[in-house]
């Protein structure tokens, strides 16, 4: 038996904590052992330092449940939750790439019509997103699902309105020639929250605390690879600085300035509109469990 001393302190821990039946769980407790004990030797915390590490885990933690969720967003600011994303969602080339899904997506949304708006009494520029779906060989999906949400005109998102009725989302169906069609109001830019822990820590740094406006789409269809993905307003102030990291250059996309008169869903309106256009590509599940 080896005692400990400061130098050997990690290999006699690596040794104790290879006694792990389950391959997986020992390799992921012996890297995290090792990364963790290179940090703190990295960083060579006083023990006031420490007790505010633990300070805020543990207020972190109790900030946390099914409604607020800290934990997720610290792992959103440090880039953690797209490293996540990147690794279990490579997509070929062509494929339309994922994003992070974030907090405040409803499941259960209500069915909208081809076309229908899922922003009836919202605030904001109308806006109409038309596409299609299709697979990677270009042939149009039918019957794809297409599930929305995103802030109204002000920034909100139904959790944050209070609305007891949704708000801001609503779920769609590719027709038999693959396209769709939403009508909705422009999202705008807004800040993730600020008063907890997270906020606490980025108020102590000059990093943009803000997201580019997006709408969240998560597409599925029968036979397909899903995406959890947005499409980012182009020209947003904050698009390079997403502090969520959320930001691939393919979902960049032109919210086009009309100021008036007839729409693509066939209104016509006498204010100023926006048209935005997307085609979503999903491969095929056999070949995206094929290349996993
Ligand atoms: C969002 O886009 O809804 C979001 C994602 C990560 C953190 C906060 C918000
Ligand atoms: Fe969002």
């Amino acid at each position: 038996m080896s005692y400990v001393t400061e130098k050997n302190l990690t290999d006699v821990v690596l040794k104790r904590w290879e006694d792990i039946p389950d391959p997986r769980l020992r390799e992921i407790m012996q890297s995290l052992i090792k990364h963790l004990h290179a940090f703190v030797r990295d960083i060579e915390p006083t023990g006031e330092e420490w007790f505010k590490a633990i300070d805020f885990i543990t207020r972190t933690g109790k900030m946390s449940d099914n409604k607020r969720q800290e934990v997720i967003l610290f792992s959103d600011v440090t880039g953690v939750s797209m490293l996540v994303d990147a690794i279990n969602h490579r997509v070929p080339t062509g494929a339309t790439p994922s994003t992070v899904e974030g907090p405040f997506h409803v499941a259960d949304a209500p069915h909208i019509e081809h076309g229908g708006s899922m922003a009836v009494g919202a605030p904001g520029i109308p806006t109409f997103v038309t596409g299609t779906v299709r697979g990677l060989d270009g042939k149009p999906i039918a019957g794809a699902i297409l599930d929305l949400w995103q802030t109204d005109g002000e920034g909100l998102y139904e959790s944050q309105r209070g609305s007891e009725e949704p708000w801001m989302r609503g779920i769609y169906h590719s027709q038999a020639d693959g396209s769709y069609a939403v009508r909705t109001v422009a999202p705008i830019a807004y800040t993730i929250p600020m008063d907890g822990t997270v906020g606490a820590l980025m108020d102590k740094t000059e990093i943009s605390h803000m997201r580019p406006a997006h709408i969240h789409f998560a597409v599925s269809a029968p036979g397909h690879k899903g995406v959890v993905t947005h499409l980012f307003r182009k020209g947003d102030q904050y698009i390079e600085t997403d502090v969520v990291y959320g930001v691939k250059e393919p979902l960049i996309v032109e919210f086009t300035k009309k100021s008036g008169g007839k729409t693509p869903t066939g209104e016509v309106l006498n204010e100023p509109f926006y048209e935005v256009h997307y085609d979503f590509v999903l491969q095929k599940e056999a070949a995206a469990k094929a290349a996993a």
